[in-house]
Order: structure tokens, then sequence, then C-alpha cells
């Protein structure tokens, strides 16, 4: 069994999203896979996703509605074999974290595994309008695929 950890700021938009189109992914293909995700800040933890992404997840057909926001911790290094992160700023803070270069051997720019999508990164839509959280999912999708392809 591999695991991974999806991660982005909040943990309240792009990497539950993340989480929840893997799991569907690792139910759907009856993978040898698990995953969780988190967020490098603690500003939401506990919180659920934000409304903006759990409605468009819906509409996708997605549920986020048990998902509760957690913070990243040192102890994820250990625990996870992958660690998938949204952005750039993300990957710095990850590698802030790490001490030892297996801890960063683990960590990925998501969108590397895109193979449609046009993304160097999952753009932030805390901020943006609807159409970010659509986007959000798009890439998503398009990179658990290809991840999922180079890895199972
Ligand atoms: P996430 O989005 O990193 O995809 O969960 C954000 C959530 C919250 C904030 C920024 C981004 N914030 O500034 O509170």
């Amino acid at each position: 069994m591999k695991s991974v950890l999806f991660v982005c700021l909040g943990n309240i938009c792009r990497s539950p999203m993340a989480e929840v189109i893997f799991s569907h992914e690792i139910d759907r293909g009856n993978l040898n896979f698990t995953c969780d995700s988190a967020g490098t800040s603690a500003v939401h933890a506990g919180e659920k996703a934000d409304l903006r992404m759990r409605d468009s997840a819906k509409q996708r057909g997605y549920d986020l509605e048990s998902i509760r926001s957690r913070q990243f911790k040192q102890n994820d290094f250990e625990k996870f074999d992958y660690i998938l992160v949204m952005d750039e700023s993300n990957y710095r803070n990850i590698r802030d974290l790490s001490n030892r270069d297996e801890d960063l051997n683990k960590v990925f720019l998501i969108t590397d595994y895109c193979t449609e999508e046009k993304a160097s990164e999952v753009p932030d839509p805390y901020y943006g309008g609807e159409n970010g959280f659509f986007e959000v999912i798009d890439i998503l999708e398009d990179a658990i695929k290809g991840f999922i392809s180079e890895n199972k």
C-alpha cells in the first residue's frame, strides 16, 4: 500500500479537492493507495472545505462534506510515500520544514503529472471568481490520472 499526501496553503480548497478526486480513483480502480490532505497554514484548521469549493465539487459529482482542515506536521514526512504540492509557494514551505534529503525526495509539484492541462501550478482560487474552482478540478483530475498511470 502506497500513501499520498496532498498539500496546499489552507487545506480548504485545492488539497481537499485533490484528496477526494484521488479517493474516487482509488475506489473506481481498486488501487493499492491511501491518501490524505493538509495545509501548511493552521489558519483554517478544523474547518470544513470552502463553501465555493464544496459547491463546485458537488456540481462535478464529488462530495467534500466530511473533510476537515488540518495543518501539515513533521511526521507526515515519515507517514507518506508521496507529498504532492499545489504550487511553488507550497513547495518552499514544505522544503523549509524538511530536515533530510529523504524528506524532500518525496515532494513533487502535482502539475508535473498533467498530460493535457497546460498548467505549471494549481492556482490558488481563494480570492478569485467561481471559474477558478472549476479550473482547480480540471487540473487536478488530469494530474491525478497522470500520477496514477505513472505509479500504479
Ligand atoms: P487553499 O486555498 O490553499 O487551496 O486551501 C486557500 C485557503 C485560504 C487562504 C488562502 C488560500 N487564506 O488566505 O486564508
